[in-house]
Formats: structure tokens, sequence, C-alpha cells
């Protein structure tokens, strides 16, 4: 085959235009499938003589060959071309050169449309696989900090107003939750993406005697697809995990608003290591968090990543259409997006410094206590809804004389509701923490138990990647 050939040269008389080519041109992007479709090949080779379709002697060849081509990208000595257009060509092209003309036997029984949804689901499998490992990172620095810091308040909030106190390891355990859902949820999509999808051929199967399933095994898949033209035409898979980035996206992002709310001289709740913080070319006293709003910023990103994707696959009539060939992009954006920001999170929780003594006189100043003292009305027989009202006089009175509830006597409590007792005065912050002992509050036994619970999570999560995962 000569060089401006391509493999269906055949057809054609005239070379592809240079514009078309540059247009149609995949490879500077899908050359990072390169494992992935030699692993797929390899994998198809072996079936191949194993089947008898092709003789141990090229399956032979081929293998050799296909190791040293994988050797010759990873040492940064492959010759990519655009004129062959994708990663498959490329890697079948320099197979020819290196073995001659047993590599025209290693596509008998495939279609480069079932062979890039296979790549595209090795890469998606492998991709989920990071993810989880690092949003278990990130949930063992949610968990550590939380565990050390057990004794730490702040006032908890509603609509950015103080509300009521909880400890910091609640709240810190609240993104846990978050990050567990989306671990179970990767974890999920790896099983709807680990099937393989070779022997459907270009659309409708193949007509050669091949045994799937051992091309599957090989790739420690655990089954096939059911359905050819699905199987070419369908990018669910990788829409799903972009979905999935994008959730988890969102949940760091809320996590990168606390941090940089919290580490403002307004809050003064926590202090970020040197290491993860940037300074301000014109303003020397200036240490911004400039990661946790990067990792909010990229959110944008990964959000316009699950748009492509899903505008790409609406429309299109089955079965493979080149279409298709636009997901690529938007799931290397979306995996590169995602590990990078969990991938920083993690130590930049790890090394935050918590300004204890800042959230403790924060949870203890203004009036996150209220709803206690109507607790307490309430639980003297007072209708809630009226101890709501007492309680909200006490707050204006309070806010007219510039006084906290501490500065109230006994008589201004009693001469606001007779139900108060001198008993009004053990209301504080450990009260009101130690009092809300429900199954999923701040209550610290609660949180304690939840922290035992969580670090069961964890250890499940690494027992996963460790026994179950295949990447
Ligand atoms: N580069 C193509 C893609 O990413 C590979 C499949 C090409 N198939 C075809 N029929 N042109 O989708």
């Amino acid at each position: 085959m000569p060089d401006n050939q391509k493999p269906w040269g055949g057809r054609f008389a005239a070379a592809t235009d240079k514009l078309v080519e540059a247009f149609t041109a995949s490879i500077d992007f899908d050359k990072r499938l390169y494992r992935e479709d030699i692993a797929g090949s390899t994998a198809h080779c072996r079936m191949l003589a194993a089947s008898g379709i092709i003789s141990p002697e090229d399956a032979d060849l081929i293998l050799h060959g296909l190791a040293e081509v994988r050797e010759e990208i990873e040492a940064g000595a492959f010759p990519f071309r655009q004129d062959l257009e994708d990663i498959h060509m490329n890697v079948e092209a320099r197979l020819r050169e290196r073995i001659g003309p047993a590599a025209g036997r290693l596509h008998t029984a495939r279609s480069r449309n079932d062979q890039v949804a296979l790549d595209l689901r090795l890469y998606v499998r492998a991709t989920c696989v990071e993810t989880v490992e690092r949003l278990v990172a990130l949930q063992e620095a949610l968990l550590s900090l939380a565990a050390s810091h057990q004794e730490v308040v702040l006032p908890g909030y509603t609509h950015l107003q103080r509300a009521q106190p909880v400890t910091l390891a609640h709240h810190l355990l609240a993104y846990f939750e978050m990050f567990q859902r989306d671990g179970e949820r990767l974890r999920e999509a790896y099983g709807r993406t680990n099937v393989s999808p070779l022997g459907s051929g270009a659309l409708a199967g193949v007509p050669y005697p091949l045994d799937r399933e051992l091309v599957a095994r090989e790739l420690g898949m655990a089954g096939i697809t059911r359905n050819s033209l699905d199987a070419v035409g369908d990018r669910d898979f990788a829409a799903e995990y972009i979905f999935d980035a994008a959730l988890c996206q969102m949940h760091l992002s809320r996590l990168a608003e606390e941090v940089v709310l919290w580490s403002s001289a307004e809050f003064g709740f926590v202090e970020l290591d040197d290491a993860f913080a940037t300074g301000s070319s014109i303003m020397p006293q200036k240490k911004n968090p400039d990661v946790a709003e990067l990792t909010r910023g990229k959110t944008g990103r990964v959000y316009g990543d699950l748009v492509a994707i899903l505008t790409i696959l609406k429309g299109l009539p089955l079965a493979y259409n080149r279409d298709l060939q636009e997901d690529k992009e938007a799931l290397f954006d979306a995996a590169d997006t995602v590990l990078a920001s969990l991938g920083v999170f993690a130590p930049l929780l790890a090394t935050m410094q918590v300004r204890a003594d800042v959230t403790r006189a924060t949870a203890d100043a203004g009036f996150s206590l209220a709803t206690d003292l109507a607790d307490y009305l309430a639980r003297q027989g007072l209708p809630f809804r009226e101890a709501h009202e007492v309680v909200g006089g006490l707050v204006r009175r309070c806010l007219a004389e510039g006084k906290t509830f501490a500065d109230l006597t006994l008589a201004d409590f009693q001469s606001a509701s007779s139900l108060f007792g001198p008993d009004v005065r053990q209301i504080t912050v450990e009260s009101a923490l130690a009092a809300r002992d429900v199954p999923g509050g701040t209550a610290p036994a609660r949180v304690s138990q939840a922290l035992v619970v969580a670090a069961a999570l964890v250890r499940q999560s690494r027992e996963w990647l460790s026994r179950d995962a295949v990447r």
C-alpha cells in the first residue's frame, strides 16, 4: 500500500483532498487510545488464531509486531501520520511496515466501528476506576480532617445566614456522602461499560465463527454486547461517565465555594497551606484560594462536555455515523478535568488549617441557639408556633439593645414567657449539638458513629479497587 493511499484505496482513483484529510482526522486526539487499541487488537488476534481464522504463524507475527508498535509509541518514537486519519489506521499501517502482509489479516472479522467502540469502552472502564480511586483519596482526606477535629464547632448555615451550630466533622461528612454516591454511580457505569462489542463488525455482525466471549475474557470484560447495531452506534456509556463526572465536579465546586468563603478574612475559618494558595502580583497582602476557584470554574467545562455528547448523539440514525468521532474530546476533557480537580483537592484539604477558635466564637455569637430556646418552651407545653413567636420577640429586643442571649437576665427571659426557668442557662452550643441525637444528626455521639460507618465505606471502595476493578 503506497504511502498516499488509504486501506480503502481500491475504490478511489484520486487521493483525498488535504482539507478533507485535516478536517476528518482524529489522530491528534485519539492517539491517546493507543493502549486500548493495541490491547483490543491483541485480544482479537489471539481469538482469530484460536478460532482457526488466521494461522498461528501469522498471529505470532502480529502479536510481536503489536507489542513493538506499543513500545515505539511509549518511547515517543512513533511517526503519527494525519493522512492515516486515526489511531486504528496508524497502528495497522505501522504494523504492516514492521511485519509485512500478515498485518493485513488482523482486520479480519472486524471493522473500525466495533474497534473504536471497544477502545472507547476500555478507556471509559479504566477512567471510571481512576476516578473512583481519586474520589476515595478525597474521601479519606475528608475523613481524617473530620476525625482529627471532632471537637470543632461552627455555625451551620441556611441561606448563608447562621442557623444552628453543627460540628465540623458533621459538615465534612456531608461532602463525604456526596462523593460516596459519585463513586457508587461510577462503579455502576463501570459495569455497563465493561462488555465487549467486538464481533459486531461494521454494523450487522461478521460472517466468521468468532468466539466473542474469548475476546471479552482476554480483556477482563464481564460479557459481550447483545445487539450489533447498538454496539457500534451507542455511546451512552461515555455520556454516563461524563454525567457522573459533571455531578462530581459540581459537588467539588460546592466544597470549593466553602473553601473560598471560609478562607476569607470575613469568615476566617480556615487557612490554606502556602503550597495550595497563590499570591497577587500587585497586592502584597493577598493569599488567594485559586485552586478552589478554578475547581469551581472548571465545572462549566464539564457541563459543556455533557451537553456536547448528548447533542452529538441526538438524532443519529443507526448505526455508526462519523459524528461519533466527536465523542472523544468531550470525554477526554471531562475526565482530565475531574481527575485533576480531585487530585489537587485532597492534599488541599489535608494541609488546610482549621481555626477552631474562630469557628467556635462564630457559633457562640449571634442567635444560633434561638431554635433551642423555642424547643425549650415547647417542651414546657407551649405550642411550637407560639414558642417561635416568643423567642423571635427576644431576638428583636436583643437586636434593638445591642445584646445577645447571653446578656439577658433570667428576669428578661421571664418577662417574655413565664415558662422560662433558671435552667434556660443550660442551653449552650454543646447542649444544642447533643440534643440533635437522631440518626443522621449532628450530636457528637452520632457523628462519631458516622465516622466509623464512613471508614467502612472507604474500606469497601478500596476492596473493590484492589479486587474487582480492571483497568
Ligand atoms: N476515527 C473514527 C471514530 O473515532 C473511527 C471509526 C471510523 N469508522 C468509519 N466508518 N469511518 O469514530
